[in-house]
């Protein structure tokens, strides 16, 4: 691969679709990290997935490929991202193959396809929301999860929280823990803080009510935990 597809000269926010969504030297890392935590949190193939803020599918790359045809649903603003992510990381024959679909805006309201998802992800998008962008994704994906759903996402935990509005980017906010856990749970979501490494965040999980949270493991998820309750 060549270094202008790796772009490990950008820097984070440049117009190159690695390097927009982080730091380019970590593209494979946080695939890795998101695939292993959702997979050792449960999502099988027949599972239904929305991945909030898609950008260039670092984490697309992984799922489209695993779940069942049309069972990935990636929402983003920048179209353009998602074109650069599906010619460069997926390719045709998958799109073909597992028909991934996606809502090119900031919100899933107007959107007609269908919700009820087990799982959802926010991977660097809660790091990067006003209080009011936060809010509002609580509230649209609390709606768009079936009764047992969850969603993992990752935010930057603070001493105080960020008083600014809508979406700040590259640079990024922080929240206390408490603070997002009351507005998760205002909005029927419980919070369990994860012990699963992230280079510079920390990861949730924001859970409804039918969801075993058992599969947390008490906010240390693991493969081996997975498996000793795994079902065949
Ligand atoms: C730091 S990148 C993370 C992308 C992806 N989640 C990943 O981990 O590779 C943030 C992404 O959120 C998108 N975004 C911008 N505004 C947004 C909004 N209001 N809601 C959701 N995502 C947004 C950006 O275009 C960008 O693709």
């Amino acid at each position: 691969m060549s270094e202008d597809i790796l772009g490990l000269n950008r820097h984070p926010g440049d117009h190159h679709y690695r390097a927009f969504v982080g730091p380019s030297v970590d593209y494979d890392l946080v695939s890795a990290m998101a695939f292993g935590l959702l997979t050792a949190c449960g999502l099988r193939q027949h599972h239904r997935l929305l991945d909030i803020g898609c950008g260039s599918l670092r984490l697309g790359r992984l799922f489209i490929p695993y779940l069942n045809q049309g069972n990935y649903v990636g929402l983003e603003p920048n179209k353009w991202l998602v074109e650069e992510g599906l010619r460069y990381e997926v390719g045709d024959s998958l799109v073909k193959n597992r028909s991934p679909s996606f809502v090119y805006g900031s919100s899933l309201s107007g959107w007609e396809g269908k919700r009820e998802f087990d799982f959802a992800v926010a991977q660097s998008i809660f790091s990067h929301t006003g209080a009011d962008l936060l809010l509002q994704w609580l509230v649209e994906t609390a709606d768009a999860l079936s009764e047992s759903g969850v969603l993992f996402a990752t935010i930057i935990e603070g001493a105080e929280d960020c008083r600014d509005s809508g979406w700040i980017y590259p640079e990024c906010v922080e929240y206390r823990i408490e603070t997002i856990s009351r507005w998760a749970e205002e909005n029927g979501l419980q919070t369990q803080v994860l012990d699963w490494y992230h280079p510079r965040q920390t990861w949730c999980a924001f859970y409804k009510p039918e969801f075993d949270p058992g599969v947390l493991n008490g906010g240390s998820p693991s493969w081996n935990h997975f498996g000793s309750r795994a079902q065949p």
